[in-house]
């Protein structure tokens, strides 16, 4: 028994001395080998007189054990540092992840709708390719209008075109449904402009529509007021300007002060009569204000870009700030 106390000690002060894995090996198999020290003492077991037999097996069996569990633990705390040193730098950073971001475009007109949402404007979506009838005829847009004429407009087949203005989802939608309706239109508007830094042949409007039995030219202006000062904080200086669109009347263009002058914003004015007319809407009972705004010019201002360009041309350099 003493003996076995020994040998125990024994193997675990050699496995203390060991430094890496292949020294461990070494003393595990000198012991616990199949002609190891503990193998032997087992077939010693045999010439022990029968009586002393089990008590002795059953300390050479604890032995074992004991010994299988000292080399197993050398083992692991060896396997573990030299893990450490060999191939894991904690201090390392961890692996970049790059994660996608939204575009400058869709950034301003979530926020701009989110203005919107909270006013009780709805969002809505209208189509692309539209007829004459939703992009021009609706909208009280005379066959003589030059913005009729192909060089504003593009054609497609069969009496579709792109549409120019998100203005036909007024009328898409006055279609759908009965008044009061509260409106707001996001959406590619397309011009065969040549481009350049300020122009581009698709671009995003977004359409505002308002129609109650009372929606004035006084709500129209508080409204986009509040708007504005949402937009670009509360000391923002609006101007209405007199202007002309078929579709509104009277029709305003907004401007905001910027830096010395004022910069024409958005097109707006009180529904014509003859809008309602083409939808159907009785114009004694109904009356309301529209407004169109595009988007890149908003997005130029807020984040100060110089070149329209600039938005469509997927520069990773020129995304990636945003
Ligand atoms: N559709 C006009 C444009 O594209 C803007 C506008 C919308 C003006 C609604 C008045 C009312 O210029």
């Amino acid at each position: 028994m003493t003996n076995l106390k020994l040998l125990e000690q024994e193997i675990s002060d050699r496995l203390n001395q060991a430094a890496d894995v292949k020294a461990v090996e070494e003393i595990k198999i000198a012991y616990l080998g199949r002609k190891g020290m503990i193998a032997c003492l087992f077939q010693e077991l045999k010439s022990l007189p029968s009586s002393e037999k089990p008590e002795a097996g059953k300390l050479l069996n604890a032995l074992k054990i004991q010994a299988e569990e000292l080399f197993q633990k050398k083992l692991t705390t060896i396997g573990s540092s030299e893990k450490l040193d060999s191939d894991f730098d904690e201090t390392l950073p961890g692996a970049q992840y790059e994660t996608g971001r939204l575009h400058p475009i869709t950034l301003v007109i979530r926020e701009i709708t989110s203005i919107f949402t909270q006013l009780g404007f709805e969002i809505v979506d209208g189509r692309e390719v539209e007829t004459e009838f939703y992009n021009f005829t609706a909208l009280n847009i005379p066959l003589d209008h030059p913005s009729r004429d192909s060089f504003d407009t593009f054609y497609l087949n069969q009496g579709c075109l792109l549409r120019s203005q998100t203005s036909t989802v007024q009328i898409r939608e006055m279609q759908k449904r009965k008044p009061p309706l509260r409106i707001l239109a996001p959406g590619r508007v397309y011009r065969p402009d040549a481009v350049d830094a300020s122009h581009s042949f698709m671009f995003h409007q977004i359409e505002g529509l308002w129609v109650d039995d009372r929606a004035t030219f006084s709500d129209l202006k508080g409204i986009l007021h509040l708007f504005l000062r949402k937009l670009f904080g509360k000391d923002v200086q609006m101007r209405f300007r007199p202007h002309f669109f078929p579709f509104t009347e009277p029709s305003v263009e907004v401007d905001v002060k910027w830096k010395k002058g004022w910069l024409e914003l958005l097109g707006a004015g009180q529904v014509d009569p003859a809008v309602f007319s083409a939808v159907g809407y009785d114009t004694k009972k109904v009356q309301g204000f529209a407004f169109g705004l595009g988007v890149e010019r908003i997005a130029m201002l807020k984040y100060g870009v110089n070149d329209i360009r600039l938005f469509f041309e997927n520069g990773l350099r020129f995304l990636k700030q945003f």
